[in-house]
């Protein structure tokens, strides 16, 4: 015979709700959380179960909700709930479609419930079946149950049914535990309990919680289990809550890669998203935003006040005031202050990038330099190549993109326009004020401003009186 501890375990997660205290576009459920959406999170949980079948009940926003999930668990069930309102029903809808013959358990969890783990779960389904019970709800003490459904006990403490804050009276709503929204169930019993259910309730809907009563009053088990750290069973409702859990989460995060050798200077002020990796030994000033697929290698130092997203930063790389996406930044390189890297940016080893340069597509050689105010787009420019200030890349001919193509060892002057498609040879220089279109042969020197003519005496014959004139006169009188 399979014992109960054999069971079978499906996962059904809670994703139809409007979500209308976001006063959002956006479904709730799809709300980043650290570069996750909060139903990402919840589904990373229910894998982590290894569970037989995974149900997402889906209505409001379906297509768009629906085709996040299938981004982050290919093989869950997509499951629509019908106009029929309710946790409950949006429950009877995902055992509707589980296969007949599974006749294991089912773990309710909520869409909006991001930082429950998959450790809690696991104890909380051991439980369920070690007591053999009908129904395992989780329940906390939160410093303010308003809103929560209270846990109604009879007197020898047996958990007899659940009241929702809208419906409870004054006395039932002075206790503080409350039901925290996830459930273990035995999946015949919930699924013909739902079919008892009525919704004459202060919403109208068909509550999951009136379960709890129906089992109970059919002389089946029913256990809660107190979970004391209140945070993993936050549930997001409104924005206040969004930046609540996400500081939370953040906090989590951060105090990971400390533990595991990263130096974080401020921890307030510093936000890393999941999908981000750290070496040992990186340093992270305040400030800093780490987003998105990005990864430091050790010994690297960002910050402070930068912000990267998928980017790579190489070792010993020093990536200061910086906005960077897509970019990759080599071992010995320094960036910033006030650089901006954009997708394909690629800054080779000990290269730099200066002040107030932008930098698109483009891969700056070992040791290349482009210190000060320019624009750097689809080029390629040489080892120990030194773009001086001022340099722009006029890439776009107003039609199509073209590459501009500098030699290693080139010294441009300041303020040279490299009009492309044009490439200069290696070794080869510009004169200030240059603005190249034709090609450079290695080795040459650019010019293309006209020869400086002076034309002595021109202020004081056209600007008499003026203080530049009186200041030349006096100056020529000196010299006399
Ligand atoms: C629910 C519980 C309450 C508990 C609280 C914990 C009920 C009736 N109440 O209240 O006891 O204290 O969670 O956070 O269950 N959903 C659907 N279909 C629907 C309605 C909701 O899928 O028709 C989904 C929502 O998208 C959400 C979850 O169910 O992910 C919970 O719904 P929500 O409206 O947030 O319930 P609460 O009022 O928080
Ligand atoms: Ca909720």
């Amino acid at each position: 015979m399979v014992g109960m501890t054999d069971q079978a375990l499906a996962v059904v997660v809670l994703a139809a709700g409007a979500g209308t205290r976001m006063k959002s576009a956006t479904p709730k459920v799809l709300h980043q959380l650290s570069g996750v959406p909060l139903i990402g999170h919840v589904l990373s949980t229910a894998i982590a179960l290894e569970p037989e079948h995974i149900a997402v009940v889906v209505r409001h926003e379906r297509d768009e909700v629906a085709r996040v999930v299938a981004e982050y668990a290919p093989d869950a069930l997509i499951v629509d709930q019908d106009d029929a309102p309710g946790t409950g029903r949006a429950v009877e809808v995902a055992c509707d479609a589980l296969p007949d013959s599974f006749s294991g358990v089912v773990v309710v969890i909520s869409g909006d419930v991001p930082l429950l783990d998959s450790d809690t779960l696991r104890a909380v389904i051991a439980h369920h079946r070690e007591q053999q019970v009908a129904a395992t709800l989780i329940s906390t003490l939160p410093e303010d149950p308003t809103g929560y459904g209270r846990i109604i006990r009879d007197d020898d403490g047996q958990v007899i049914r659940v009241v929702e804050h809208s419906d409870a009276s004054d006395e039932e709503r002075a206790i503080q535990e409350v039901n925290a929204g996830s459930y273990v169930f035995d999946r015949k019993l919930v699924h013909s309990a739902l079919g008892t259910l009525a919704t004459h309730n202060a919403q109208g809907e068909k509550y999951l919680t009136d379960v709890i009563e129906a089992l109970w009053a059919a002389g089946l088990g029913v256990h809660a289990i107190r979970v004391e750290d209140d945070w993993l069973l936050q549930g997001i409702n409104d924005r206040v809550q969004l930046s609540d859990v996400q500081s939370r989460l953040n906090r989590m995060i951060v105090r990971g890669w400390q533990l595991a050798g990263v130096t974080v200077q401020d921890p307030g002020s510093t936000w890393i998203e999941l999908g981000v990796e750290l070496a040992p030994d990186v340093e992270i000033l305040p400030g800093v935003q780490l987003r998105g697929q990005t990864r430091v290698e050790t010994g690297a130092i960002i910050g402070p006040d930068s912000t990267l997203l998928d980017t790579v930063v190489e070792s010993g790389a020093h990536v200061v005031r910086t906005h960077a996406q897509g970019a990759h930044i080599e071992a010995g390189a320094t960036v910033g202050p006030f650089s901006f890297l954009r997708p394909e940016a690629h800054v080779g080893p000990d290269a730099k990038v200066g002040a107030f340069v932008e930098i698109k597509n483009s891969h700056l050689h070992r040791g290349a330099k482009v210190p000060h105010l320019s624009y750097i787009g689809d080029a390629d420019i040489g080892e120990g190549a030194n773009i001086g200030a001022g340099a722009i890349t006029a890439n776009y001919d107003g039609v199509s993109k073209n590459r501009t193509v500098i030699g290693a060892q080139s010294k441009t002057g300041s303020h040279t326009v490299f009009v492309a498609p044009v490439q200069l040879g290696d070794g080869s220089y510009t004169a200030a004020g240059a603005v190249v279109r034709r090609d450079v042969p290695p080795g040459a020197l650019a010019m293309s401003v006209s020869p400086q003519r002076n034309l002595e005496g021109w202020v004081e014959a056209n600007r008499q009186g003026s203080p530049s004139a009186s200041a030349a006169s006096k100056a020529k009188d000196a010299k006399h």
